[in-house]
């Protein structure tokens, strides 16, 4: 392992799933830019992502994203040292978009070039901002909507699978749930929204896989599913509506109650795993990390309940962005990885794979 200069800057791409980004990071941990184009809007008449429409997008948007992010600097490209991007997992189009991006202006310049796991790229985002980084051995929580896995990382590079979900990722079901409840896309902002103005109470039912850290979260997207059936029957019955033109609405209040419900069976479950698994791997501090950390309730809840400290990324790093690409590539160029011109995109890519 070979100590990178301090200031040592790297220009990232990220385009696996719907976010076009671009950023600059100095020395693994300081975000001088950090730019996300975003096509939510665009996917959301689909419900979810349509990966056709995601790639093309990619393409229209990735100069505009690179000139901002290299605005940030004053000397532009001559403040550039290495470059990376995603090469998985995700969407095998749209990462062919960034990573072929990367790889040119790589070879263009005349830069090294690291292909980075857009996993790791995840947990990377608890190094950001983040003065003294986080300490090894930590237990780490990754909930995104394509992945939900606890990982004890031992080292930099160095990773144990504790578990993961046997079905559903756990933003996967706060998106599903969402849209049996008629909220919008994407589910979890909806969802959190939707339970800070219910009334607390109610429950749902909790898998809790006894003995193992998996998760399993399609059973609890079934029950919410049945209890609106339920409601959407009861209301049908009391309006004497039976074979009306309109169907029933769901009421606000209902909807409200089983956000809630859903959401704190998900969050108790995810806390009750990992505050477990930190005394039991000698774990100095919990990292959380994708898209569903930034929860307000997962936050709470795992501050609360751990018995170390609490890492939480800020939550613009949470979701998609290429800050946490180019933290993650900062230490793989430290540990001397490159990648060559070869380098093609795994959809499957799994965590602790380069
Ligand atoms: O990490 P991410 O941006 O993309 C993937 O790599 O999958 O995660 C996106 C997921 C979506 O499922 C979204 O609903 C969820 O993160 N999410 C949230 C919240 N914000 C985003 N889930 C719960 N609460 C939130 N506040
Ligand atoms: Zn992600």
């Amino acid at each position: 392992m070979s100590e990178l200069p301090a200031d040592f800057t790297i220009l990232a791409l990220e385009t696996s799933c719907d976010e076009t980004a671009a950023a600059i990071v100095r020395g693994g941990r300081e975000v001088i830019s950090n730019v996300v184009a975003s096509q939510m809007a665009t996917h959301e008449r689909y419900g979810g992502v349509v990966p056709e429409i995601a790639s093309r997008q990619h393409i229209l948007s990735l100069a505009p994203v690179v000139r901002a992010a290299l605005a940030a600097l004053p000397n532009g490209w001559e403040g550039i040292d290495a470059i990376a991007a995603t090469h998985g997992p995700g969407l095998s189009g749209a990462l062919l978009t960034g990573l072929n991006a990367a790889k040119a202006m790589a070879w263009q310049r005349g830069l090294p070039f690291v292909a980075v796991n857009h996993l790791e790229a995840h947990l990377y985002a608890g190094w950001l901002g983040s003065d003294p980084p986080p300490p090894f051995p930590l237990v780490a929580l990754l909930v995104s909507g394509g992945h939900t896995l606890l990982a004890l990382i031992r080292d930099h590079g160095d990773y144990e699978l504790l578990g993961q979900t046997r079905d559903d990722a756990a933003g996967e079901a706060f998106d599903k749930v969402a849209r049996i409840l008629g909220l919008g896309y994407p589910g979890g902002p909806a969802i959190q929204a939707a339970a800070a103005k219910a009334t607390p109470g109610g429950m749902l039912p909790r898998a809790w896989l006894r003995d193992s850290f998996d998760f399993s979260f399609s059973g609890l997207k079934t029950a919410v599913l049945h209890r609106v059936q339920d409601r959407l029957a009861q209301m049908t019955r009391l309006s004497g509506r039976k074979g009306a033109a309109e169907a029933p609405q769901l009421d606000a209040a209902f909807v409200a109650q089983m956000a809630y419900a859903f959401q704190e069976s998900v969050v108790d479950v995810l806390v009750t795993k990992t505050v477990d698994a930190a005394p039991r791997y000698e774990a100095r501090a919990i990292l959380l990390a994708g898209g569903v950390a930034a929860n307000r309730r997962l936050r709470e809840e795992l501050a609360r309940r751990a018995s170390v400290p609490v890492r939480l990324p800020a939550l613009d790093l949470c979701t998609d962005n290429a800050a946490m690409v180019a933290a993650a590539a900062f230490y793989r160029f430290q540990a001397g990885v490159q990648h060559g011109w070869d380098t093609d995109v795994t959809a499957n890519l799994p965590l602790g794979s380069v």
